[in-house]
């Protein structure tokens, strides 16, 4: 009998247990052993492991975060921790690995298949900044939530003449400020491919006020950029050399403030963007990946992610996917600008 791993890696998303569910009952058919791998690359790390059967994944299509947990953890930041996690692979039977996550977790899945390890990559991000497929699960619910937020502050907003800055996540791509900028009728969008000219939001507002409408909503993504840079909460990087972004939207509103005379105040979205139920689009696609990287398995496509291109569901190389993030192009961010001109 064949032994095929799961882990999830990297910050959570909603539509995890959708994605595991579906692997874990298209391959236990088939006369698989299924395992997780707990908190990601750290479970295989420590040899952590659990069985999935039919029980354990019953019940959990709906629920969010993932039932394996999941950690940031880098088994590559040093060579002692790559030989431990490359001699678990074998020590621990597997004969496939199926790894869920970014382009942090799918980069060592990459590495891994580099090394000659059969490892299958599924795309998981709510930033669905992941090059190779159209769409990551847990996007469309981070962008539901955020629009939800973002029609409630239109009210508060408006009954104290105030301007609200909204801020999403997203750390080196704009898509969640940008669809949730456009879903919830945002009057400026800001987001990390094109630094931030005060100048011109100050004025949206001040024209927004000379309209007679004296709020304005403005949506910013954590890791849009001022000239000094991104707003980082800590100093430390973690493992994969990222900082840990947030503040920007206190700062906007300070500033925002002083140069407009308008009342302002900020919102930060934070993890409420990764929790909670994936919505109905996040959960059939997570089911079509889960599907598909089981065939992969099945199949022996090593070295693959399962894609989502076109509207059908594709393996594409694991390098290419994690060669460069996919970040909002300069004519998307233009058009979404004459929504608020
Ligand atoms: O990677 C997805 C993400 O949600 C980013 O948008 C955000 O910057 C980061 O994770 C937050 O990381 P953590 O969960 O470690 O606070």
């Amino acid at each position: 009998m064949k032994t095929v791993g799961i882990l999830t890696g990297g910050g959570d998303a909603p539509g995890l247990n959708a994605v595991i569910r579906a692997i874990v009952r298209r391959s236990l058919p088939r006369g698989y052993r299924m395992v997780g791998i707990r908190h990601g690359w750290r479970g295989l790390l420590d040899r952590e492991t659990v069985e999935l059967d039919a029980k354990a994944t019953t019940g959990i299509l709906h629920r969010g975060g993932t039932i394996l947990g999941t950690s940031r953890t880098n088994p590559y930041k040093t060579v002692e921790d790559a030989r431990r996690v490359e001699a678990n692979f074998t020590g621990l039977g597997l004969d496939a690995l199926v790894a869920i996550g970014g382009e942090d977790t799918l980069g060592v899945a990459a590495k891994m298949s580099g090394a000659g390890f059969p490892v299958v990559g599924v795309p998981k991000t709510i930033d669905n900044d992941l090059s190779g497929t159209d769409t990551t699960f847990g996007f469309d619910t981070a962008v539901a939530i955020a629009t939800e937020a973002i029609d409630r502050l239109h009210s508060t907003a408006e009954s104290h003449d105030r301007v609200i800055v909204c801020e999403v996540m997203g750390r080196h791509a704009g898509w969640i400020a940008l669809h949730s900028g456009m879903a919830g009728g945002a009057d400026f969008i800001l987001v990390p491919e094109r630094p931030i000219d005060l100048d011109a939001v100050c004025a949206a507002v001040s024209r927004r006020a000379a309209r007679g409408a004296r709020f304005s909503i403005i949506v910013a993504a954590e890791g849009a950029m001022l000239p000094e840079g991104e707003v980082k909460k800590t100093v430390a990087t973690d493992a994969f050399g990222h900082a840990l972004l947030g503040g920007i939207g206190e700062r906007l509103a300070r500033e925002i403030e002083a140069r407009t005379g308008f009342e302002t105040r900020s919102v930060q979205l934070g993890h409420v963007q990764r929790g909670g139920t994936p919505t109905a689009f996040d959960r059939w696609l997570a089911c079509r990946y889960g599907l598909l990287a089981a065939d992969m398995v099945h199949d022996g496509s090593y070295g693959m992610m399962a894609a989502y291109r076109g509207g059908v569901f594709v393996p594409v190389p694991l390098a290419s996917a994690v060669a460069e993030l996919k970040t909002v192009p300069a004519d998307l961010i233009d058009l979404a600008s004459a929504l608020y001109a």
